[in-house]
Parts: structure tokens; C-alpha cells; sequence
């Protein structure tokens, strides 16, 4: 029989393109989100990608305990991978509370059902963010973490530890994998699924094929003065696909037995330090577009460099970001021009 997962905010950027690479790996999945920060588009489009019409999807909120256990008793699950959170890093220093209940007691929740049906195996998503600015980089998994910068940052921090002593305390019965992303960008190669940011986007690959569509003005580079090469700062551009390549190499780790702890950590990144001038040069390029861009003051927060050291994923998973920075910069044009209907 086929093993079935749970994708809690699978109808969201990274939930969907993990939703369609465990289904296209031979996984049931069962996508179950709020929408609050999606419509049924993306959702209606994994559909279309993978050829399969029967995805079962249940609109719930994992902050509602006793929808959070019907979904458990409902179905059987062999794993679990928890997406449903919010994420924009400004607005959570602005509502920290909204932050705090949102990310803690969804995830909270998933646990307690998990428990309540015996266990299971959780894979969390992370983020670099737990390293704050790093002493040393590349990261490794044993790099320290930094207290968090922002009330977002602190609620992956938190949840690794929640989910850390649960496991522990399971008996056995439940094991977690965490995995810590760099910064995720591109699309499907289909472009039918991408990254929609709603309002004003945070991120940089957003707003720069929006900049390049005329949706905005100008780009702003936040700061040329870091200590870096190019006075810009340094960041681990990972591919979505192969970021959502990784979790269906971690489930299946856990569905195999081959954890070599009850708790695993995992950096998703691809080792490869690349620069906001590199980035935004290399967009232009590959796609042949002039980006409208001008320099900025540094914003708030930022740290100056970071990357992963991605020795222990590719050992341990098996498996290894695999696109160029190029091809992901194509996708993400792609999709930005699927947007809208070129
Ligand atoms: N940047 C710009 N202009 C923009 C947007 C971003 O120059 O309009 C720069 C940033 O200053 C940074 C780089 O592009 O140097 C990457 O910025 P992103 O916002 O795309 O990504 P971050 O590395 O800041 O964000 C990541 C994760 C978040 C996490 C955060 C913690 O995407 O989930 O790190 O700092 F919370």
C-alpha cells in the first residue's frame, strides 16, 4: 500500500512544490490548509502538474485542536510535514502575539494528534534564521544558533525545541526531522505553481521579476557597504524544486528506519554563496531584461553572510540541490510572466 503524508499548508509556495514531488515520487499525500495567505489556484494547478484530480484537501486550521485530531483519526498517516505558519519577518515584529499563537499552537496541535494516534514521523520546516548572524560560514548543523531577530525567527527556534523534546519524550513513537532552509526561490519548471506574494513582497526574487513586469518601480538593493565582495550581502539561493526534492528524501528516510537519532537536522542549501549585485546581475542576463534598481540603506536585521555547508544533507539524504542559480532565475521569470497571461 501506499504510504500516505500529511502536508499542513500545502496549498501554499514551498507546501505545493513538496506536495507534488512526494505524489510524482509514488506518496498519497493529503494537502490541508486555511488559505489564509493562498487561494485554491495553486492548489487546482498541483492538480494539473501531477495529473491527478483526486488529491484529497481539507480546509482546516491546525490552530483548532479538535479539527487538528479529526484529520488524524480520519486518515492514517506515515508522515507528517508542517508548512502552515506565517512568515513575513516585519510583520511579525509589528504583531508578535499574532506570530507567537499562529506558529506555536498549530504546530502544537499537529503534535498532540500525532500523539494521540500513536506518533508519528514530523518533519519541520526550519529556517537559517536559527543561526542569526553566523561567526563563521559556511554553516554546518552544529553551527550555534543565535537568539532569533524577529518574533517569526524566534517561533522556528521555538518549534525545533518543541519538537525536539517531544520526540524525546515519545518513547519512540515519535521522530522529527528538521530541516533548515536557506532562501527558496524560483518556480516549477511548469510555471504553473510559484511564489505569489500578497502586497508588497519582502523577498528578493519577488520583487525583482515584479520590478522587471512593471508591477514595481525601482528595486532597492538595501545596502552596498557589508563587508562582503561586493558590499552586498550574501545569501544560499536554493532552488524550490530541489528544496521540495529534499523533503521527499527525508520521509522517506523516516518511513525506512534509517534515522540515525530520533531527532535529525538537516541543512537545505546548496553551499553556494551568491551576492543581492550577483543575483540581480544574473537575472538580467539570463532572462535579457533591464531591471530598474537603485542602492539603498541597509535594512534593519539583515545579516551580512550566510550560507550552508550542505555535507550532512547530501550524505545522509542522498540528495543534493541540483539547479543552477541561472535556471532557477528563468523559472522565476517564467512564472512571473505566467502571471500575467504572457
Ligand atoms: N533585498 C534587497 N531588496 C529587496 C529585498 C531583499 O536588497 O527588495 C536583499 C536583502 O537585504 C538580503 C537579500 O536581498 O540581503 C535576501 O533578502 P530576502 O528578504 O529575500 O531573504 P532574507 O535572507 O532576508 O530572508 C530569509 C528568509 C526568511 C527569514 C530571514 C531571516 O527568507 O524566512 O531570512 O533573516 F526569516
Amino acid at each position: 500500500m501506499k504510504k500516505t503524508v500529511l502536508v499542513s499548508g500545502g496549498a501554499g509556495f514551498i507546501g505545493s512544490h513538496v506536495t507534488v514531488e512526494l505524489l510524482q515520487a509514488g506518496y498519497e499525500v493529503v494537502v490541508a490548509d486555511n488559505f489564509s495567505n493562498c487561494d485554491l489556484t495553486c492548489f487546482e494547478d498541483v492538480k494539473k502538474i501531477t495529473g491527478r484530480a483526486d488529491i484529497p484537501l481539507e480546509k482546516i486550521d491546525f490552530c483548532d485542536e479538535a479539527a487538528a485530531k479529526g484529520i488524524f483519526k480520519k486518515y492514517h498517516f506515515d508522515a507528517v510535514i508542517h508548512f502552515a505558519a506565517f512568515k513575513a519577518v516585519g510583520e511579525s515584529v509589528a504583531e508578535p502575539l499574532k506570530y507567537y499563537k499562529n506558529n506555536l499552537v498549530s504546530f502544537l496541535n499537529v503534535l498532540e494528534a500525532a500523539k494521540e494516534v500513536g506518533g508519528c514521523n514530523v518533519l519541520f520546516s526550519s529556517s537559517a534564521t536559527v543561526y542569526g548572524e553566523p561567526e563563521k560560514v559556511p554553516v554546518t548543523e552544529d553551527t550555534p544558533r543565535q537568539p532569533a531577530m524577529s518574533p517569526y525567527g524566534n517561533t522556528k527556534t521555538m518549534c525545533e525545541d518543541i519538537l525536539q523534546d517531544t520526540v524525546k519524550a515519545s518513547g519512540g513513537t515519535i521522530k522529527g526531522i528538521l530541516l533548515r532552509y536557506f532562501n527558496p526561490i524560483g518556480a516549477h519548471p511548469s510555471a504553473l505553481i510559484g511564489e505569489l506574494p500578497r502586497g508588497i513582497p519582502n523577498n528578493l526574487v519577488p520583487f525583482i521579476t515584479q520590478t522587471a513586469i512593471g508591477k514595481r518601480e525601482c528595486l532597492s538593493i538595501f545596502g552596498n557597504d557589508y563587508p562582503t565582495p561586493d558590499g552586498t550581502c550574501l545569501r544560499d539561493y536554493i532552488d524550490i524544486v530541489d528544496l521540495a526534492r529534499a523533503h521527499v528524501f527525508a520521509v522517506t528516510r523516516m518511513m525506512e528506519g534509517k534515522m540515525k537519532k530520533d531527532c535529525e537536522i538537516f541543512n537545505v542549501g546548496t553551499g553556494r554563496p551568491v551576492s543581492v549585485m550577483e543575483l540581480v546581475n544574473a537575472f538580467q542576463k539570463v532572462n535579457n531584461v533591464k531591471l530598474n534598481y537603485k542602492i539603498a540603506a541597509r535594512r534593519p536585521g539583515d545579516v551580512t553572510a550566510i550560507w550552508a555547508d550542505p555535507t550532512l544533507a547530501n550524505k545522509e539524504l542522498g540528495w543534493k540541490a541540483e539547479r543552477s542559480v541561472e535556471d532557477t532565475l528563468k523559472s522565476a521569470w517564467a512564472w512571473e510572466l505566467h502571471l500575467a497571461g504572457k
